[in-house]
């Protein structure tokens, strides 16, 4: 992202500064002590641990809490922002209170009646009595209020602590409180609930009197009656700037504050954030911030990289090749290389400067093509060309145009006016899958200007912005669910996965763990039903499929055919009959079985002839004949079925006619790269293709048998499946494949009927591009 964080890249520059000082008075240490280094040893970045033990005697937070806040919200702030600061943290609780977990000073003489004020004020002095020389700041803080420590610290550092100060969102009180309050017209007070920061001269000033002020208290407001006792005796208000109210946010929506989405800009700009009313919330808001600085830490490496290639260039040295350059000849430019630990990143990718053109293409395909958004999006790559703007599309939207505001508005004060987002007109944006997303935005802006001459106008600007990729990072999730399914005692990743996160190791040069044995050993046996009636060839090709992907390969399956005889054509019944019978006779142990019914053919009450077969733990699939499958499939049916709790619907892909197919498409063979776009399309509203267990078929009362034909059983099923409390599992599947078979529209079916038939003829006839070129090929033909 080209929006620069200079805040934050000036303290990742002053902690850089602080490793590199460290660093020098260690080794000048070293050499005194006359122990060789090799001049060659790595500069060794600080952790976090170490950083803050560099400042450790900036500030001293009491947080204000009470005996029965100790395990929660106490534990929570000390979990959090408390343990992260750089100083120390003190909890104050009533007399009595005990605490193993967070460090506690019971008060004596304090009980935890509200509001507080004794316990307040007894706070303050005990941080006087104790710690008023060790400290530079003390913050008075409630105890469910989040605390951004490093932006916390950087104000605190910008500002002269010997003077004093008294820092905090300014209160007067609403209009009718005020008289109330006993303030002056010229006076304020600093609100209590975001927090209170006093210098240490401040505190000096005002220990001696606490016990008085506590006894002359005009109102019950803690926070107004600390803020008459500073006045009066260190005399000072409370800081009246405007960016207070910014600084120390406040939500007034009470208990649900900050438990909706956190991307604001109120949150962002924030050094405390209040009320956060519940532990979860505080934790929650925790992780929200790391994201953040993590990602300001990223820029700022980003922006080192960038920095790194550009001198680097000056030196005459190529950016793809930065990664072998030595600065001197022990010396290697980067000394940790790539896997290993301190590895700083590829700088040859990182470190190319932001410019439009920062990717060449080489041939006409490779040329990145731009879409456009504006109310809605434009883009070529659907058969759609406009269509909605997705979620996440106008989310990354939301986040570059706030850090554009952010980074705009960075000069504000300085220049005495500030910039509002209204509007995209209208933006264009691509994704470069080398570098990252280029966007350039026409943007609405209101300028303010609040200095000199006043002035308000509407005012358009264009910006450019680059998105970097900062790397790929592979993390394995322990999925402790599988450790709860009896069926499956490993938690790798299944092998389609594994395949793909193969091919990324590989290029990393790691190794997988191979899979261990239980999960390719012991496999739960999967019962194929298979309703058929005629289409002895479709089914020649499904038994054929069947015994080499199922039993030449020793899989545990069982495949139950129910065959039902076709008026129409009686050949085939026997035909296939014979079919059967030379499969179990040429495999002893096929598991293959056929029932065979004179009945009119109904596919639910076929498949119940089938499951009528099993037992209720056993495993079953629904299939049809023109199904082609691959192992991997089987493995997923049994990854995703679980008794008593998911069923597995996978989507599948289906198959245009062959006449329409890429001709080196081979169906006859396995399913390996058969999909694309041209070949087939997935079957997203097809629910015929399932697999449960034959007990929660049973407790989800089974197909619907008054349906006739082919058809709508497996919606009504699939229906009942979702109004049940089992989890469905919905995905594309790739190894399941759904060959084309010619439909016949009837000639003497009525207008409506015919016209649908036709149309879902069409549907699956082949790619619109395929068409779309044969027409164009054929255009004279059709007029
Ligand atoms: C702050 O409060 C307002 C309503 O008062 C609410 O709409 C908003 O979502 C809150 N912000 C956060 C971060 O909770
Ligand atoms: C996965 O989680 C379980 C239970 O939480 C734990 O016993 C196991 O050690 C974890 N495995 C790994 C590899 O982290
Ligand atoms: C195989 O799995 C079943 C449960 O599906 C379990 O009862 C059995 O002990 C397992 N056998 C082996 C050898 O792991
Ligand atoms: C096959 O599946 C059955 C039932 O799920 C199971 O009991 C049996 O152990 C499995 N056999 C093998 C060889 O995995
Ligand atoms: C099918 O019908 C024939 C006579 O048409 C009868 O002999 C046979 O038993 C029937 N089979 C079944 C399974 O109903
Ligand atoms: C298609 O695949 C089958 C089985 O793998 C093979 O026998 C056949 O020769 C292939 N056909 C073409 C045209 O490649």
């Amino acid at each position: 992202m080209a929006a620069q964080k200079k805040r934050t890249l000036k303290a990742f520059v002053g902690v850089l500064i602080g490793i590199l000082m460290s660093n020098l008075l260690s080794s000048s240490h070293f050499c005194r002590s006359g122990v060789e280094r090799e001049a060659s040893r790595p500069m060794q970045l600080l952790d976090e641990e170490n950083r803050r033990a560099f400042n450790k005697n900036l500030l001293f937070v009491g947080v204000i809490t009470a005996a029965r806040y100790l395990d929660t919200r106490a534990k929570s702030v000390y979990d959090t922002w408390g343990s992260e600061i750089s100083g120390k943290v003190t909890f104050f609780s009533s007399e009595g209170s005990k605490s193993d977990y967070v460090p506690l000073v019971a008060l004596p003489f304090v009980d935890d009646s509200y509001p507080p004020q004794r316990k307040s004020f007894m706070m303050l002095k005990y941080m006087h009595d104790h710690y008023v020389d060790h400290y530079e700041w003390f913050i008075r803080a409630d105890d469910d209020v989040y605390m951004r420590t490093d932006k916390l610290e950087e104000l605190l550092r910008s500002v002269d602590s010997r003077k004093p100060w008294f820092i905090g969102q300014t209160g007067r009180g609403n209009t009718e409180e005020f008289g109330q309050l006993s303030l002056d017209s010229d006076e304020n007070f600093c609100m209590g609930g975001p927090g209170v920061i006093l210098s240490r001269e401040t505190l000096k000033r005002v220990a001696p009197h606490l016990d008085h002020c506590l006894q002359e208290l005009y109102t019950t407001h803690e926070d107004v009656e600390l803020g008459r006792c500073v006045r009066k005796y260190a005399g000072i208000s409370c800081t009246w700037s405007y960016e207070m109210q910014v600084i120390f946010y406040h939500n007034q929506s009470g208990e649900s504050a900050f438990s909706s989405d956190l991307k604001q800009k109120e949150v962002h700009r924030a050094i405390t954030l209040h009320p956060v009313k519940k532990d979860q919330l505080m934790y929650r808001l925790h992780k929200y911030i790391k994201g953040l600085n993590i990602q300001n830490l990223q820029q700022s490496s980003l922006l080192l990289h960038r920095d790194i290639a550009a001198s680097m260039d000056e030196l005459g040295h190529q950016v793809g090749g930065l990664s072998q350059v030595k600065l001197s000849q022990s010396l290697p430019l980067f000394p940790a290389k790539r896997g290993a630990p301190g590895y700083l990143g590829e700088t040859s990718l990182l470190g190319v400067p932001t410019k439009l053109n920062r990717y060449t293409p080489r041939t006409l395909e490779n040329v990145l093509e731009w879409e456009i958004v504006s109310k809605t999006l434009y883009s070529h790559k659907d058969l759609n060309p406009r269509r909605r703007i997705g979620s996440s599309l106008k989310e990354g939207l939301g986040d570059v145009t706030r850090e554009i505001m952010e980074l705009i508005n960075s000069y504000s004060k300085q220049r005495g006016r500030v910039i509002e987002f209204k509007d995209i007109f209208y933006g264009y944006y691509r994704v470069n899958p080398i570098y990252g997303v280029d966007l350039i935005l026409d943007m609405l802006l209101v300028y303010r200007k609040y200095r000199g001459h006043k002035l308000t106008v509407q005012v358009r600007r264009h910006a450019y912005v680059q998105q970097t990729y900062t790397g790929t990072f592979i993390r394995e999730i322990n999925n402790s669910h599988h450790l709860l399914d009896r069926h499956y005692s490993s938690t790798e990743p299944e092998p389609i996965h594994r395949h793909i996160i193969n091919q990324i190791f590989s290029k990393l040069n790691v190794k997988l763990p191979p899979l261990s044995k239980s999960s390719t050993n012991n496999k739960t046996n999967i019962n194929f039903i298979l309703p058929v009636s005629g289409r002895y060839e479709t089914f020649k090709r499904f038994l054929k499929h069947y015994e080499e992907q199922c039993i030449l390969q020793g899989e545990n399956t069982s495949l139950y055919i129910i065959l039902y005889k076709n008026e129409s054509s009686p050949e085939d019944f026997t035909n296939s009959l014979r079919l059967v019978k030379d499969l179990n006779f040429r495999y002893q142990q096929g598991g293959v079985r056929v029932v065979t019914s004179n009945d009119t053919f109904t596919r639910g009450r076929a498949l119940q002839i089938g499951v009528e077969l099993l037992q209720n733990k056993d495993l079953m699939l629904f299939i049809d004949v023109d199904m082609i499958f691959d192992r991997s499939t089987l493995e997923r049916i049994r990854r995703n079925t679980v008794i008593k709790r998911k069923v597995y619907f996978p989507i599948v892909y289906s198959l245009y006619n062959p006449k329409f197919l890429n001709e080196y498409t081979n169906i006859s063979g396995s399913t390996q790269g058969i999909i694309d776009e041209t070949n087939g399309f997935w079957r997203q509203f097809g629910f015929g293709i399932g697999s449960l267990y034959k007990s929660d078929y049973i407790d989800l009362g089974g197909f619907n048998l008054m349906i006739s034909g082919w058809g709508y059983e497996d919606v009504t099923f699939y229906d009942n499946v979702v109004k049940s409390g089992l989890k469905i599992v919905r995905a594309v599947d790739p190894g399941l494949i759904h060959v084309y078979h010619n439909v016949q529209c009837d000639e003497h079916l009525e207008v409506g009927q015919k016209a649908m038939c036709l149309g879902s003829m069409a549907d699956t006839m082949g790619a619109l591009k395929t068409l779309q070129e044969l027409f164009l090929k054929y255009k004279t033909l059709f007029r």
